[in-house]
């Protein structure tokens, strides 16, 4: 197997093609139980921003690998007082072997790596959500068998899973349909980015029309209309957003196997129906299970000396 030893993840992008696959690959052996590797290491998790998935399969695939996780909750160590992140980051990584981190600003897990000198893993900024999207591309090639020519279109808000998922689909050789609101679109640096990564292997597409946006598409995928710290704007974007809502008549204009994605929470009624999510297209259960799967191969890539 090849190793990630040492490596940050602060985004996607810092996968080649190559290592975005073998991650998958060992996700689906993980799961599987081909491979049962155990690590004697430490996880800290230091979030500032709520998390049910993320911070609880990240503590499982731990104690699966017989390993152990400390919740660093801001608010009972000395980061919540304002110590700086430089200090924390040295400071933690005499303790732990790696460290995972939920917070706003991409800025700040970058100054954690830069001084840290143990792996951190980007566990939600508002910029990116690697860790969610190497679920996403699991979930997706146990459905289609791989992933190559897919289409994934994603709708609403052009926000941190939008960006993950536009370079992680670009990574993975599969076209990215991006539909949301004028001015609501996706970082054009990120565009950028993704479209320098599918070169010409498959097609990046940033549109406002949701319908042209889902024609053909294998998989149909959505998140909140408003990300954690944009609470105050939700409800002035419900009439914005509206045409992007995944319902029973935007999926028939899908491919007629489409699957649906959200990686939750999910506000029912706003960006996704009830009877999508409880339908027979979801498969959001299998996508949240496949994050305890994903991470534990990141981790174990991470921790490859030992593992
Ligand atoms: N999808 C996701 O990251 O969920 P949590 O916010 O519950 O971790
Ligand atoms: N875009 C959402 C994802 C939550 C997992 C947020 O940042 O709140």
């Amino acid at each position: 197997m090849e190793q990630l030893q040492g490596r940050d993840l602060l985004s996607i992008a810092d996968l080649n093609a190559q290592e975005l696959g073998m991650l998958l690959k060992v996700s689906q052996q993980l799961k599987s139980g081909e491979l049962k590797p155990r690590c004697d290491k430490t996880l800290g998790l230091l979030f500032t921003k709520a998390s049910t998935r993320t911070r609880v399969s990240f503590t499982v695939a731990m104690y699966q690998l017989g390993g152990n996780v400390i919740d660093l909750n801001p608010n009972v160590t000395q980061v919540g007082r304002g110590e700086p992140l430089e200090d924390t980051a040295r400071v933690l990584s005499r303790y732990l072997d790696a460290l995972a981190i939920r917070t706003f600003a991409q800025k700040d897990i970058e100054t954690f790596a830069e001084f840290a000198e143990i792996p951190v893993i980007n566990a939600l900024t508002d910029l990116e959500h690697p860790c969610q999207i190497l679920a996403d591309l699991m979930t997706i090639q146990e459905c289609f068998g791989s992933l190559g020519g897919l289409t994934i279109t994603y709708l609403g808000d052009g926000n941190n899973v939008a960006h993950s998922l536009l370079l992680g689909g670009a990574l993975a050789g599969v076209n990215v349909h991006v539909a949301t609101p004028p001015n609501y679109q996706p970082d054009p640096q990120i565009v950028d980015q993704a479209k320098s990564l599918a070169q010409n292997k498959s097609q990046i597409l940033i549109t406002n029309d949701a319908i042209a946006a889902v024609e053909g598409a294998q998989v149909i995928y959505t998140d909140v209309w408003a990300s954690m710290g944009q609470e105050d704007l939700a409800d002035s974007r419900v009439p914005i957003f509206q045409p992007y809502q995944v319902n029973d008549s935007l999926i028939e204009h899908a491919d007629k196997e489409a699957i649906v994605l959200h990686c939750l929470p999910a506000h029912r009624g706003e960006e996704i129906t009830n009877e999508v999510i409880e339908g027979q297209r979801s498969r959001v259960w299998q996508q949240a299970e496949n994050r305890m799967h994903a991470q534990k191969a990141l981790l174990v890539s991470l921790f490859a000396e030992n593992s």
